[in-house]
């Protein structure tokens, strides 16, 4: 991208609404794919951005996913209104999970999608207001651009 250039796109997601899962991951896929950047990053990005679509759409009564690519990252915000996180450690460890009988039946609840998001992104930051909501923020460098 040129110079300083910002491309920003923002996407709400309803909670309980399982039909939608992974919509917009997908959509943020398709923008980075069709901004050329690599295929790495396009990865990342996408994996990173469906489980915190996912966490939303399992936990939270509804949320929004901001996407920002400037030269040489990536960097999502997704924020909801829900029940919060109340240990945020406990939900980071590999394999913590709350999800219902009928998530597990639909494949989801392995515990896995917190340490996911943040194995795949350069930075993450978690932060939860217990009863208000949770807020996720991760950057991903492209290519090339390590810090
Ligand atoms: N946005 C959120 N709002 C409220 N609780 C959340 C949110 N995201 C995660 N959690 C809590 O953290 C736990 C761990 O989340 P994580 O994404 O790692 O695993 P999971 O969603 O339970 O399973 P998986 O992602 O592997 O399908 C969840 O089970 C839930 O209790
Ligand atoms: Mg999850």
């Amino acid at each position: 991208m040129p110079g300083s250039a910002v491309f920003r796109r923002e996407f709400p997601v309803k909670g309980g609404d399982f039909s939608k899962a992974g919509t917009v991951a997908c959509r943020i896929k398709d923008i980075l794919k069709e901004l050329g950047l690599d295929t790495q990053t396009v990865r990342r990005a996408a994996i990173a951005s469906y489980e915190a679509e996912m966490n939303v759409i399992m936990y939270a009564l509804e949320g929004r996913v901001k996407l920002a690519v400037s030269p040489g990252k990536v960097r999502i915000i997704v924020d909801d209104q829900g029940p919060g996180i109340a240990d945020i450690k406990l939900a980071m460890t590999e394999g913590y999970s709350t999800a219902t009988p009928e998530m597990r039946e639909l494949g989801f609840g392995a515990g896995m999608g917190l340490p996911n998001i943040k194995k795949n992104s350069d930075a993450f930051h978690i932060e939860s207001q217990v009863g208000r909501g949770t807020r996720l923020e991760f950057t991903i460098h492209t290519n090339g651009h390590k810090p």
